[in-house]
Formats: structure tokens, C-alpha cells, sequence
């Protein structure tokens, strides 16, 4: 298969095998030292799908070495797009002339992302046959809004056998109002409006950094947006694009994993390449539970007290505090001080990791869409199951207060959206290995 470069530990379709795949964890802290944050993962997916509408070589900076990207790799590669490593973090994408503009099942059911390989298809053929995504498993996932928004461009879909069938000879721009402010809906209208025809505005457009990295990712192309971050964003639509190259917004759900791994462990952390602006209200909220942080000239300082104040959280779309953040923030507060109600505004079934955590001795209730979290002071560790990457990340954090040994299993979830997790965590001072 075209440019696919082994993982560390981790290739795609290689099934998970035992070895390796736990993260065994041992009480910790302080922390003390300097993290660098890699590229996000929730935009650089959608760069890589974005390549696709101009044939080239596009470079993309600060990628990084995650499962995830390797099913892209995969994915761009099915279509007979080239991919290479032409560094640690560079990765090279080679679109031809010609692509197969199909998205196969057993790529897709991989990873929810693929979805967005929709909108650059069919401005880039006028045609996808994608199938219907998987993922991680949070209760529905419906993608209406997506379909909803590329048919109103002109775009018509019939389903059959697993498959979306998108056809659309001309895409016409116009106004798009998206019922919620979905992260993937606004990229797949995004990427199929660069080359509409006239203007399209996308009205209640969710705001979050990546889309901002998006729009300027294509902006480089040379499509014409403006007003991406807001909740408006306007695209002239242009007749062609060009290859570029970029350097991916620094992942900060990444960034946060370290805050949280901080603030139950204690001790002070540099978070280099990470950006304060991106992520006000959660540093708002932990400096509430008594972390200081503060922007530095290499990202982000912070320090944290022996023990976190409990406080309350909800989840909201950017910027308010972000549901990808949730699964940290209960891991954080199962060893506060106090009591804190945490609310799950965006996937009702998202807490399926609180199981976990009351196996290590956490006093978790859940009612529906909400969680009451009763600090204890310290946990205890137990054999866990990662049930997906950002709840995997939280029992590895919420494990540096846990006395004895914890064995997260299934670790294949992290590292689709870590890279190097363990071996990060361990330079500042956590005792945590794989096994
Ligand atoms: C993106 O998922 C992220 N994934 C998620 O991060 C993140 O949790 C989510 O945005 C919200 O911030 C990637 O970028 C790959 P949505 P996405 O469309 O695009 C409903 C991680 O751990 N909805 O904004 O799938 C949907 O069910 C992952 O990195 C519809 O009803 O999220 C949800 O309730 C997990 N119909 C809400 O909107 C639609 O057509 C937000 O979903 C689309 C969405």
C-alpha cells in the first residue's frame, strides 16, 4: 500500500495485540519539566481529506505519529493519494490527477473522521461513494446535518448496503443554517464550498480552533473564506486550488491531558507550543479547582496545589468547556475536595469510562446526562479497560492518585489520539510504562 510507515507499537490493520497494550500506571507526583504539544488531531484528519482538492504535493508540519492518522493514510491512499513521512512531524501528500473517490468500510468503520472525505470529494469529482461511519462510541452519531448541508449545495444521496452514493454535477453556493454548531458539518460544507459556485454562508458554524486551521489551510489553497472561528463564515467560491504547505494548530485536548495529569499529581508543568487562547474557559474552571496557569513565551505554565477545589462543569460546543475535555475533568475531580456536577450537553452517552473509575474506587453516581463526582482523597488501582481514546487518557490521569498499581487494557484507543502519551507523561516524573 502506498507510504505506509509503521506506527510505534501501532499499524493499521495489525489487530491489537495483547503485548503493549496496557499502560500500567503507579501513584505519582509532583510533576515537574517541560511537555511539547503535538499537531491536533481533530484538524489535521480534516487537512489531510482537504488535500484532495488540489492535485500536488501538499506538506503538512507538526503531524502527529497517531493511529489516526495512519487510517487516513490509509484512506488517502485507497483513493491513490501518496503519503509520506519527510520528517518526525512532516508529512508529505501526493493527490494525482485521477482519484478513486470511494471510501471503503473496512477503512471507515476505523475511525469516525473519514466522513469529512465527503465534501472535498464531491467538489473535487462531483461524485463519493463513502460508507456510513463508526467511531467512538458515544450513543447516536447522526450525520443529517452533513447531508442536510451538501444537499442544499446541490448535492442529491441515495444509501444502499452501507453506503452514502453523493452525486453532484454542480455545487452552488448558498446559505447554509446548520441546526447545531457540528464540528463535522461545518468542515464537510466547508471543503464542498471552496469550489461552488458563488457565495455561501454557513450561519450557526461551530467555532472551534480546528476550523479556524481548516479555513486556513484552504485559504493557502487559495479559496476565499472569511469569518471562520465565528459562528458565520462566508466562502467565495473559487475555480481552482493549489498545493501548499502548513503547519497543524497545536492539539489542545492534548495540551489538556497534561493539565489534568498536573493537577492530580501536583507540581509545575511547561506545555510548550500549546496556545492559552484556545482553551479560556477549562483554564478558567481549573483555576477555580486551584490550578495557576498563565500563558508563556514557549505556550502555556502551570502549577498545581497537593489537592484540587471540586467545582461544577458543563459541556459545550467552543467556547465553552469542550465535551473532550469531560472524561479529564471527572478523572480530576474523583480525587478533589468536594463534591462536583458534571453535565454532558453533546453525547448523551458519554460516560461509559465512570465504571471504570468506581472500580479504582471513585464515588461516581450518574442520572442521564449528568455525573455527581465525590472526591476521596486517594484511589486505589485496579485492572481497567480504555473504552475510548480521550476516557483512556482519563484513567491514566486519574491513576497518578490511585494507590498501588493500575492496569489500563486496551491502551490501541489512546494511542489513536495520543502519541507517545507514556513516554511524555514519564519525562516529567509520572510512573507509567507500557506492559
Ligand atoms: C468532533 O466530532 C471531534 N472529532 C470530537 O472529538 C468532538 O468531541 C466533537 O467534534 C465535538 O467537539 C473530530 O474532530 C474527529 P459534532 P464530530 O458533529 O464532528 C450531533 C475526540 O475524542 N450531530 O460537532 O463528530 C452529534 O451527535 C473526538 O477527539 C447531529 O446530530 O462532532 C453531537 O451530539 C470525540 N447530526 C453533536 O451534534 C450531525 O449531522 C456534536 O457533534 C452531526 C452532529
Amino acid at each position: 500500500m502506498v507510504g505506509a510507515d509503521p506506527m510505534p507499537g501501532r499499524s493499521p490493520g495489525r489487530e491489537h495485540t495483547g503485548a503493549m497494550d496496557r499502560i500500567i500506571v503507579r501513584r505519582s507526583g509532583p510533576l515537574e519539566g517541560t511537555v511539547t504539544i503535538g499537531g491536533a488531531k481533530n484538524s489535521v484528519l480534516k487537512l489531510m481529506a482537504a488535500s484532495l482538492l488540489a492535485p500536488g504535493t501538499h506538506v503538512l508540519h507538526r503531524v502527529p505519529r497517531i493511529t489516526d492518522v495512519a487510517c487516513m493514510r490509509e484512506l488517502l491512499g485507497s483513493m491513490g493519494v501518496r503519503t509520506s513521512w519527510i520528517g518526525p512531524s512532516s508529512l508529505e501528500i501526493v493527490v494525482g490527477d485521477e482519484i478513486e473517490p470511494e471510501a471503503p468500510y473496512e477503512l471507515v468503520e476505523k475511525f469516525r473522521a473519514s466522513i469529512v472525505v465527503m465534501g472535498p470529494l464531491l467538489a473535487r469529482c462531483g461524485r463519493a461513494r463513502v460508507a456510513l461511519p463508526g467511531g467512538d462510541d458515544f450513543g447516536p452519531r447522526p450525520i443529517d446535518m452533513h447531508l442536510r448541508a451538501l444537499e442544499d449545495l446541490g448535492a442529491t444521496f441515495t444509501t444502499a448496503h452501507g453506503y452514502i452514493e453523493a452525486r453532484a454535477d454542480h455545487l452552488l453556493g448558498t446559505r447554509l443554517l446548520l441546526e447545531f454548531p457540528s464540528v463535522g458539518a461545518t468542515e464537510n460544507a466547508l471543503m464542498a464550498s471552496v469550489r461552488a459556485k458563488g457565495t455561501t454562508t454557513i450561519d450557526n458554524a461551530a467555532r472551534e480552533p480546528e476550523i479556524a486551521d481548516l479555513a486556513a489551510y484552504l485559504n493557502r489553497m487559495g479559496a476565499v473564506i472569511l469569518g471562520a472561528g465565528s459562528s458565520t463564515i462566508t466562502v467565495e467560491g473559487v475555480d481552482e486550488l493549489h498545493p501548499v504547505e502548513h503547519t497543524v494548530v497545536a492539539d489542545r485536548i492534548e495540551a489538556a491531558t497534561y493539565l489534568a495529569a498536573l493537577g492530580v499529581a501536583g507540581g509545575e508543568l511547561t506545555l510548550v507550543d500549546a496556545r492559552h487562547e484556545h482553551m479560556d474557559m477549562l483554564i478558567a474552571k481549573l483555576g477555580e479547582m486551584g490550578m495557576r496557569i498563565s500563558p508563556d513565551p514557549d505556550g502555556i505554565w502551570a502549577m498545581a496545589p497537593r489537592r484540587l477545589r471540586a467545582v461544577d462543569v458543563s459541556t459545550l460546543p467552543y467556547p465553552g468547556v469542550a465535551t473532550d475535555y469531560k472524561p479529564l475533568l471527572v478523572g480530576m475531580l474523583a480525587s478533589a475536595d468536594g463534591v462536583g456536577i458534571v453535565t454532558e450537553n453533546l453525547f448523551s452517552g458519554r460516560f461509559r469510562y465512570v465504571d471504570e473509575l468506581v472500580r479504582m474506587g471513585a464515588d461516581i453516581r450518574t442520572e442521564g446526562h449528568h455525573a455527581v463526582v465525590r472526591g476521596k482523597a486517594v484511589l486505589s488501582g485496579a485492572p481497567v479497560r480504555a473504552p475510548d481514546i480521550r476516557a483512556g487518557a482519563a484513567l491514566v490521569v486519574a491513576a497518578l492518585k490511585a494507590e498501588g498499581e493500575t492496569v489500563v487494557a486496551d491502551a490501541h484507543h489512546i494511542d489513536r489520539g495520543y502519541e507517545d502519551l507514556v513516554g511524555k507523561l514519564a519525562s516529567v516524573g509520572a510512573d507509567v510504562r507500557r506492559g
